[in-house]
């Protein structure tokens, strides 16, 4: 039987416009998906995660699909059968690149199973080809994030070749809470649909992608120097236009909100959007249980975790 497992990731700058080159900044979670896998004479896929409702109908196909592209990508045949079994720490949510995760998990354990020793950088450029099926054009960050874990700069390489990726170092980890607002989202149609609405309103949109550039660059100075209250300003002003290019959602603004209303020092949506998740910076463990407590009450799902660890 062949083992593996990837890191759940969380975006605190740019998600969607990193899709078209502009850099952002990405943090590997302590939870982590895992994969068994085992040649057999059919293919059964035993997804046992923990998701939000509806996930798993969700992404059924593109699960498959994923599969699909993985064994081609690593010149064998799509349909070999293999029994897959997928659990682990990371949940099932929207937006925790939770596909990658997966992806990676899934990677690793047929190169063991198989014995084709693949490499980080092979698993990496096999799971981007998985990400494909969930997120059509991705950028590359989830399945990056999901394959070396710790926190990252990033950005796509608009030529197709290598993406720059240069690791980010803190002085230690921060709290973070994630709130979910229980509803799987579409990665692709909201990826889509940024690339629509930009390609038809280069006026709004070309200064919206200036900023978020700003933002990022600005967002990993701040880490790096350990300005944490800076670094919540930018992922409040990275909201901002994540709601200017119409990936928010009002669940994903009210926990948004919520957070800031109970001392996060900064909030935003993080992932893909339309649903999903949100991520709260909370420097201290006493903020970060009070904003725990209110999504609680709430009926929130969360992840209380930290950005930085090394891993
Ligand atoms: O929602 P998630 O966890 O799949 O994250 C998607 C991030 C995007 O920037 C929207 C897409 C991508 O490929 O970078």
């Amino acid at each position: 039987m062949g083992k593996g497992s990837g890191y759940g990731k969380v975006i605190l700058f740019g998600e969607h416009f990193v899709v078209h080159s502009i850099p952002g900044v990405v943090s590997a979670v302590d939870s982590s998906t895992d994969a068994e896998v085992k040649k057999a004479t059919k293919t059964n896929i035993r997804d046992e995660r923990k998701t939000s409702k509806g996930y798993g109908e969700e992404k059924r196909l593109q699960q498959i699909e994923s599969i699909e592209r993985m064994l081609t990508a690593m010149q064998l045949d799509p349909k070999l059968p293999l029994d897959i079994w997928i659990g682990g720490s990371l949940p099932g949510f929207s937006g925790l690149g939770a596909s990658a995760a997966s992806s990676v998990a899934i990677a690793r354990a047929i190169s063991e199973e198989l014995g084709l020793n693949l490499s980080n950088e092979e698993i990496n450029a096999v799971a981007y080809e998985g990400e494909k099926a969930y997120a059509g054009n991705p950028s590359g960050i989830d399945n990056t994030a999901a394959t070396y874990g710790g926190l990252m700069w990033f950005k796509k390489n608009p030529a197709g070749g290598q993406d720059r990726v240069e690791k980010i170092y803190v002085k230690q980890p921060v709290e973070i809470v994630i709130g979910s607002t229980g509803k799987t989202a579409n990665t692709k149609l909201m990826v889509e649909g940024v690339a629509e609405r930009k390609k038809k309103d280069h006026e709004k949109y070309d200064p919206l992608f200036t900023q978020a550039e700003k933002l990022a660059d600005a967002g990993r100075k701040a880490l790096e120097t350990g300005d944490l209250k800076k670094v919540g300003e930018l992922m409040n002003e990275n909201h901002k236009i994540l709601q200017e290019i119409g990936v928010s959602s009002e669940e994903l603004d009210l926990l948004v909100d919520m957070a800031r209303k109970h001392g996060a020092i900064g909030a935003k949506l993080t992932g893909g959007g339309g649903g999903g998740c949100m991520v709260a910076l909370t420097p201290d463990k006493e903020v970060q249980s009070k904003i725990s407590s209110a999504f609680k009450t709430a009926g929130y799902e969360f992840l209380a975790t930290k950005i930085g660890i090394q891993t």
